[in-house]
């Protein structure tokens, strides 16, 4: 799809065309090396599959977005080989923290040799688990609590109205929440096309959290259309 080959992005633009300008302009001419290498090393290894990373438009956006909030100490859930997570690391400054959490830590692992070289591992801190579990550790010290300048979402869909629960606590007053795949490939809106049976589940939990978080006052939101859609959410009352 893109000037130099490989697998296919996420993308809710309805013209590859146009994808295409967007990457191969404004893109990757700007991609980090390490994440170029990254997102190579996950082709080879995951060949289709390597479509669940965050794809680099979306990830200058976010770049951008923690540095022009100052963000300092993240939280990821979702990590795969670590696209969204070695963004995430290269925005903070050298002080800062982000803990990622992810129960495929072998996933993870094809990544951290990108991550070292970039030099940025001293900013991680890996969970090998379930976004649940690991959050419900969190919420047990309450040190954690309202500490957290920024969250992003990746992981499984049916588990987003739960950790939005659990993420409104451990994210600061004027903290953000960004949840990904919230357009879910456009089938948000599409009733007829047939899924197989775990993407029936996940649009369906996304259109239940779409909703759910349209309508929580706790939050002020924007739905942006990049990527696969993110949904930022910020947390605005305790
Ligand atoms: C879409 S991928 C994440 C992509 C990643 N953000 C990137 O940029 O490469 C989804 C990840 O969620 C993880 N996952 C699945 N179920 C999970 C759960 N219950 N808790 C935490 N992570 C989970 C999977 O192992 C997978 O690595």
């Amino acid at each position: 799809m893109a000037k130099e080959g490989g697998p296919k992005m996420k993308t809710i633009l309805q013209s590859e065309a146009l994808q295409k300008y967007i990457l191969n302009t404004s893109t990757y001419p700007r991609e980090h090396e390490q994440l170029k290498e990254l997102r190579e090393e996950t082709a080879r290894k995951y060949g289709a599959r390597a479509i669940i990373g965050v794809p680099p438009d979306e990830g200058l956006f976010l770049s951008m977005f923690l540095k022009v909030m100052n963000a300092k100490k993240t939280l990821e859930i979702g990590v795969f080989t670590g696209y969204s997570l070695l963004t995430t690391a290269l925005a903070l400054p050298d002080d800062g923290q982000i803990v990622a959490i992810d129960p495929d830590q072998g996933a993870f692992e094809v990544g951290l040799k990108f991550i070292k070289k970039a030099g940025v591992e001293n900013k991680i801190k890996f969970i090998k688990s379930d976004g649940i579990s690991a959050l419900n550790d969190l919420l047990n010290n309450e040190a954690s609590e309202a500490t957290f300048d920024f969250a992003f979402v990746d992981a499984d869909k049916p588990s987003y109205i739960q950790y939005h629960e659990q993420l409104i606590k451990l994210v600061k007053i004027g903290g953000i929440i960004a949840y990904d795949n919230t357009l879910y490939g456009g089938y948000v809106v599409s009733e007829e096309i047939e899924m197989h049976e775990r993407s029936t589940v996940n649009r369906k939990a996304i259109i239940q959290f779409n909703n759910y978080i349209a309508s929580d006052p706790r939050v002020e939101i924007s739905q942006v259309p990049i990527g696969d859609g993110v949904t930022l959410c910020r947390r605005i009352i305790a």
